[in-house]
């Protein structure tokens, strides 16, 4: 065993994490526009020698932009996970119904904050940025996989929110403090989705063998690659509001260049980031030594 995590001790860690919506955004609220949203080591921006300064900002807003919106599609999948993952064990241990229960409701209420931001950013850009999806196409692409796999694919969404906070926002003094407030508190209460949903897999992987663990790990693998093609398609249109929103035309080489190492920001920010954390790498050596192996070949791509 990896860990201590079980189904009590998460649901009281949770009850005491809980927030309101109100608290992290309140009514009269605003973004700042005058500072960046996410931390450097997600957007990546700063080494783009041919921005200015303003440009490498908004640049990195509409890379806020997306974060809200990407979280919003991704938590769109993990709630009716968890519901059906819920659902047959009704009737079993009463601290794991509470505690999955919960774990969905959390995630309806992420969904709904990351909506109100989204709109707040909206009100304030002043320019459209488009967004991948919809919803619920991606949703059901992700869900007709194996549920090992699916479970896989949000232990690793789980693990990576905690990296982003920890890793680089909690010390960044510089990016807008309301985006930072989103970012901690939706830290809080991942905390205990990740090892709510450790046990998940633990669960979903107890009696197979090798090669049933195998397979579901190639079809987390092939989420990841659907997701990779879907943020390669939002690379292409965060470029369009850069250049909507600035006015720059960007040269065909820019654009290449752009689109190239955007797309490597992307996919560390939502891939390599959570396929390379050393929580979801531990459960994953946990399940089969032969699937670390396997993504710790694979992760450098997205990183
Ligand atoms: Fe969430
Ligand atoms: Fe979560």
């Amino acid at each position: 065993m990896h860990h201590n995590f079980n189904f009590k001790d998460v649901l009281s860690s949770s009850y005491r994490a809980a927030w309101q919506i109100e608290d992290v955004l309140p009514q009269d609220a605003a973004l700042d526009f005058g500072r960046r949203f996410l931390p450097e080591n997600l957007a990546r921006v700063d080494d783009i020698a041919f921005l200015s300064q303003e440009e490498k900002k908004v640049l990195n807003q509409i890379r806020g932009h997306e974060y809200l919106s990407i979280f919003g599609l991704v938590e769109e999948f993990i709630l009716p996970f968890v519901l059906d993952h819920a659902r047959p064990q009704l009737d079993g241990d009463d601290h794991r119904v509470r505690a999955l229960l919960n774990f969905a409701a959390e995630e309806a209420k992420h969904i709904h904050l990351f909506k109100e931001f989204h709109r707040r950013f909206t009100d304030g850009f002043g320019t459209e940025c488009a967004v991948i999806g919809p919803p619920q196409a991606v949703a059901a692409e992700v869900l007709r996989h194996d549920p090992l796999a699916v479970a896989l694919a949000i232990l690793h969404i789980e693990w990576m929110t905690q990296s982003h906070y920890l890793d680089s926002v909690r010390d960044d003094r510089e990016i807008d403090p309301l985006f930072r407030s989103l970012l901690k508190h939706h830290w809080m209460e991942e905390a205990q989705h990740a090892k709510l949903d450790t046990l998940m897999v633990e669960t979903l992987a107890e009696g197979r063998d090798e090669s049933g663990i195998a397979r579901a790990l190639e079809e987390y693998l092939e989420i990841g690659m659907f997701l990779d093609d879907g943020i390669k398609a939002q690379t292409g249109f965060n470029l369009d509001a850069f250049e909507a929103a600035t006015g720059r035309r960007l040269t065909p080489d820019e654009r290449t260049e752009l689109e190239k190492q955007q797309h490597q920001a992307l996919r560390w920010t939502y891939l390599g980031s959570g396929m390379t954390h050393p929580k979801f790498v531990a459960t994953l050596a946990a399940v089969s030594p032969a699937a670390r192996d396997r993504i710790a070949e694979v992760a450098p791509i997205f990183c």
